[in-house]
């Protein structure tokens, strides 16, 4: 094979030379050689074979197959779930309106080089500004399927692949100080090992970036059912958390979804310490969000 001969298929992308120039190996940060058919590490001589023509392929397949067992199941739920969403497309728009809607203000002060991790389709797009830099980090080529652009006409970014590189948030294929924004979107807790996506996205901000991060099946604190914006998220809700909250205070442990790796605030606290300040930690539909600034 030639060097410098990648045949990757991105006739909707604009410069494919541009996300060649910024990726490094997953593994070890170094230089990567772009083959026809492969990618390979110019200092630990992994090599990440390419099959797909529509995303460049750096994940690191020998940590997951071995080492992520768990993971993988959780994996193959949540593909699941929205393979069944996406049977009803109408009930995906849907699903994406109710999910994006309350960011949209957020996003849209986005601007310059933003990372998407575990960005699922790139809907996301559609949200932030026209100039921004999008590039979509994500291990399931299942969003890639065609179907997606079922929902195009209600989400007309979705007719345009977006720059797609798979890979996982433990292992970031970027250099350090590569990004102005990264977002986790209902993906931290269906990671590996959220601590070193945390690390890992420290590593890539410049300074004083921005890491929008989206959290599910958090347990709220005690203070948070006095909070506005948790009283707003209406009275059946209020209830229903307020007991799960008491029934915490014996060993029950806060509910969890099958797919998802429990995260502690506690947890977030010391991952984030000297490294982020938190700009905002907010309850928005039921989710608990927060906007770090890298320090
Ligand atoms: C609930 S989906 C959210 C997708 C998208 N952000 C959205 O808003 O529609 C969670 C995503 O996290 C991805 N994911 C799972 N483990 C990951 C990891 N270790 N690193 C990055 N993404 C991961 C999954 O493949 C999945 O696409
Ligand atoms: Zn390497």
């Amino acid at each position: 094979m030639s060097k410098n001969e990648m045949q990757i298929d991105f006739t909707q992308l604009a410069n494919v030379h541009f996300l060649q120039n910024l990726l490094v190996c997953p593994l070890c940060q170094a230089r990567l050689d772009f083959y026809h058919d492969a990618i390979a590490c110019t200092s630990c001589a992994q090599k990440f074979p390419q099959v797909q023509k529509n995303c460049i392929d750096l994940l690191p397949d020998h940590l997951v197959e071995n080492e992520w067992n768990q993971w993988g199941e959780r994996q193959q739920e949540m593909e699941q779930w929205y393979s069944d969403l996406i049977a009803i497309p109408l009930h995906a728009e849907w699903c994406f309106a109710n999910d994006y809607t309350p960011y949209a203000p957020l996003l849209a002060t986005l601007s310059g080089l933003v990372l998407d991790i575990g960005g699922g389709n790139g809907v996301v797009r559609h949200f932030l500004p026209k100039d921004v830099q999008y590039i979509l980090l994500e291990p399931s080529l299942e969003w890639l399927a065609t179907e997606w652009t079922l929902i195009a006409k209600r989400y007309p970014c979705m007719e345009t692949k977006p720059f797609f590189v798979r890979g996982i948030g433990e292992y970031l294929p970027f250099p350090q100080q590569s990004f102005d924004a990264v977002l986790s979107f209902w993906s931290m807790n269906h990671a590996h090992q959220p601590e070193q996506v945390f690390h890992e996205v420290y590593r890539v901000l410049r300074a004083g970036g921005r890491f929008l991060v989206i959290l599910e099946d958090m347990e709220p604190l005690w203070r948070d059912f006095a909070a506005r914006t948790y009283i707003t998220l209406g009275v059946a809700h209020w209830a229903h958390t307020f007991v799960q909250k008491l029934c915490c205070l014996g060993r029950q442990k806060w509910s969890l979804q099958n797919d998802h790796v429990r995260i502690q605030e506690s947890e977030i606290q010391q991952w984030i310490a000297g490294n982020f300040q938190i700009v905002r930690r907010s309850w928005i539909g039921q989710y608990l969000t927060f906007e770090l600034q890298k320090i």
